[in-house]
């Protein structure tokens, strides 16, 4: 069944010009760009998007970078594409994220890992809601 999630290419990888490379590996897989948006997360927007995690111990460093410089923001799009997309970045750690995953290949971070991509339906429709209210 066709889904849509979202993804954004994180400040670390647009600074170390990746995004091509990432975005790349999306279109390869076959899924679909339906939205693209290059801007920078005010801190409002990231208490918004990160609700889930605002109180816990890493939230300040993780604020603080995500709203760091700007990020490419994405709708993705195709057949069971949030669990595509979740396989395809890998483990949250970077330092532990399989070879073959955009995370296991590109980062060495726990907190700059490149990328995020939504991880059910509810979250995927929340937060494209967040980032493109009118899609
Ligand atoms: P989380 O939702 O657990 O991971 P994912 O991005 O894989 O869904 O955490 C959100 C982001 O918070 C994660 O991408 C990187 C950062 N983070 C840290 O900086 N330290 C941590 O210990 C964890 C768990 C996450
Ligand atoms: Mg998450």
């Amino acid at each position: 069944m066709s889904e849509r999630t979202l993804v954004l290419i994180k400040p670390d990888a647009v600074r170390r010009g990746l995004t091509g490379e990432i975005l790349g590996r999306l279109e390869r897989k076959g899924l679909r760009i339906d939205a693209a948006e290059l801007r920078t997360m005010d801190p409002t927007l990231a208490d918004a998007h990160y609700a889930e995690h605002v109180a816990k111990p890493f939230y300040p460093p993780l604020k603080e970078f995500m709203t760091s410089g700007p990020l490419l923001a994405l709708v993705v799009s195709g057949d069971e594409a949030i669990a595509v997309v979740r396989a395809l970045s890998g483990a949250t750690d970077a330092r532990q994220a399989a070879p073959g995953t955009i995370r296991g290949d590109l980062g060495l971070s726990n907190r700059e890992n490149l990328i995020h991509a939504s991880d059910s339906t509810a979250s995927a429709e929340r937060e494209i809601a967040l980032w493109f209210p009118k899609l």
